[in-house]
Formats: C-alpha cells, structure tokens, sequence
C-alpha cells in the first residue's frame, strides 16, 4: 500500500464547481471526460469521480511517483482512468495523442503535495535534510545544486524577490552564493543567518525564515510560472460547451495571474466605435466566471484549523458558455 500522504483542500467546493448544473443552452449532459491536471494521490479525483460520475478520467502529473500512487487509489474507479506523465504545459500534445479533443471538467491544483514537501531526499524540505533537487520530475530539467551553482548574486536576488516576495533577498542571495551550501539543511541554516533581525522578529516563531527562499527557488526550478501561464492559455480551448476549469492557486503570484487570465477571457470582443450592430447581436465572449464563484473560494474556518495548507489556497472557476 502507497504511503503517500497529502490532504486535500477544498474539496466540497471543487466537487460543487465541477458538478453545478449550467443554467446556458447546451449545457452539460453528464459530464463524459474529467481532466485532473496535477492528479498527485487522486484525493481529489477520488471524490470527483463519485459526484460526477464519469466515463473517463485523464489524470496527468509530473511527478511519476505521485502517478504511482494514483494509480494504486483509482485501481477500482469504476471508469476508463487514463495517466498522463507529463507537465500540464504539454496537455496539448498529450490529449491529442490519446484521441481527446474536448473535456467537460478540468481541475488544477497547483504546487506540490505534502507529500513531496515531506520527503526528505526529494530536496523541497527545510525541516528533513536533502539533497538540492526540487524538481516535481526529477527525470528532467537540472536540479536546483546546478542552478545555484550557475547564478550570480544578483540573479539569485531577482529570483527570491520576484519568486519569494523575499524582502531580505539582496542579503540571502549573496549568502548562498559565497556560501554555497551542500544540502537542504545548509541551505536553510544559510538563509536564517543572512535574514535581517527585524525580518526574523516579523515571521515570528510560527513561520520558518527560509519558507519564501524555498518557495522562490522551487518555482524556478520546475518553471512553474512557465507552466501555469501555457495551462491558462491551452486550458480554455479544451472545455466543451458548459464545461467549466477550476483551478487552486496557493499564494498571490499564481492568483493575480489566473484572476487576470480568466477576466481577460470573459471580455466580450472589442468593436470599432460606431459599428450599427445592436446590443444583442455583439459578439460575446464564450466564457464567463461560474456564478457563485466570482470572488473565488476560500476555506472554512473549520477546513483552515485541520488542514493548514488550505489556509492560502483560493479557487476560481471558469465556465464555457458558447462554443
Ligand atoms: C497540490 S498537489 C495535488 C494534489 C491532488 N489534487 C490530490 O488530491 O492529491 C500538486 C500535484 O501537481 C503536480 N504538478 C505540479 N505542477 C505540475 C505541472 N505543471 N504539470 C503536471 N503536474 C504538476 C505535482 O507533482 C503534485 O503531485
């Protein structure tokens, strides 16, 4: 049996955003194909498949053990479950490849999983040591040892403000670059000695001084910034006619730019001014965001003192609403 460990958040709301009938001509039948982008242990999967109930299920991660782990928890779905081992920025290559044009349910939930987090050797943990790797698939890109070996101080400093929203990351970079820390306990140690007095004494004793040097590096050694924008470009196009995209974002870097990239696709087309065609014959935009959904959804008090990792994450949800 799998040991993989990671709790889910939000769940309900997924399974409401997922499964809430349209109210749009040609709304969804039953929904036929649900697409789960970072599948990790299917706990959300899991749930989906009892409320939505569908045909197939196409489940992609990059993490190849996260995928073995999926795969074990949905040996008894009782649908078609297709694995994908791949980034989501390449869901058009891979739904191609497997005959799937369009989608009736996408989920992404972004980051890593607990269980990624926890496990030591994979190099993401400031609490158990590791070695400098961070990649969510370690068959590809370079680890984190060789992107530190190759960055300048000032590079380095650009990563952790715009990655980290580090405010001490002019002193953090240039320790870890004369420093060159070997591990993922050196690392840690390096950033808590470099961080300012007055920093230290603001994250206070609860939130460990290296969490956003962590969080700056792993977005840039899995592009995850990269990858996110390429799934919100390739996601929409997807979506069958009132199908709808959910996606869990875990901190303001990934947010705002969802928030933008879905307002910006339910625009209606811009016409020259004057055009004479009347209100009702202007082009609309196919999607809008789901309605109970506008200002995204955030965990209950209750989910938040359970599960801590739901205490920053946010979910919004897009819906096609004309082809
Ligand atoms: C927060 S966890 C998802 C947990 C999952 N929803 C569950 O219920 O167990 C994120 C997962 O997405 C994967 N992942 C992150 N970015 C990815 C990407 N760009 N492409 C594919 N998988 C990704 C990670 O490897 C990780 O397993």
């Amino acid at each position: 049996m799998s040991t993989f460990s990671h709790s889910p958040v939000l769940v309900d709301a997924v399974c409401e955003a997922l499964s809430a009938p349209l109210d749009v001509e040609g709304s969804r039948s039953s929904p036929g194909i649900l697409l789960d982008l970072t599948c990790g242990g299917a706990g959300h999967t899991r749930a989906l498949l009892r409320v939505l109930q569908p045909k197939t299920v196409v489940a992609f991660d990059r993490d190849a053990s996260a995928l073995a782990a999926a795969r074990e928890r949905l040996q008894d779905a009782p649908c078609d479950v297709i694995f994908v081992h791949a980034p989501f920025s390449e869901m058009h290559r891979e739904l191609d490849a497997i005959g799937i044009q369009h989608v009736d349910a996408i989920l992404a939930d972004l980051g890593v999983s607990s269980h990624q987090l926890d496990t030591g050797e994979r190099g993401f943990s400031f609490r158990s040591n590791g070695p400098l790797d961070m990649r969510m698939d370690p068959s590809r890109g370079q680890p984190l040892s060789s992107w530190l070996a190759g960055l300048t101080a000032d590079a380095l400093s650009r990563v952790l403000r715009e990655f980290g929203e580090e405010p001490d990351a002019r002193r953090i970079a240039s320790a870890i670059v004369a420093q060159q820390p070997g591990d993922t306990a050196e690392l840690a140690a390096v950033v808590t000695e470099a961080m300012s007095a007055r920093q230290r004494r603001h994250l206070g004793a609860r939130i460990h001084p290296a969490t956003k040097t962590f969080q700056a590096l792993r977005i840039m050694v899995n592009g995850e910034l990269d990858e996110l924008d390429t799934m919100l470009h390739d996601a929409p196009a997807r979506l069958q006619v009132g199908g709808r995209l959910a996606i869990i974002s875990f901190h303001s870097l990934e947010d705002r730019r969802v928030k933008r990239a879905f307002r910006s696709l339910c625009e209606n087309p811009a016409l020259p001014h004057g055009v004479p065609i009347p209100d009702q014959e202007r082009p609309k935009a196919p999607f809008r965001i789901a309605k109970t959904f506008r200002k995204g959804r955030m965990a209950t008090d209750e989910e938040r003192a359970s599960n801590p990792r739901s205490r920053s994450a946010r979910l919004r949800v897009l819906e096609r609403v004309e082809a």
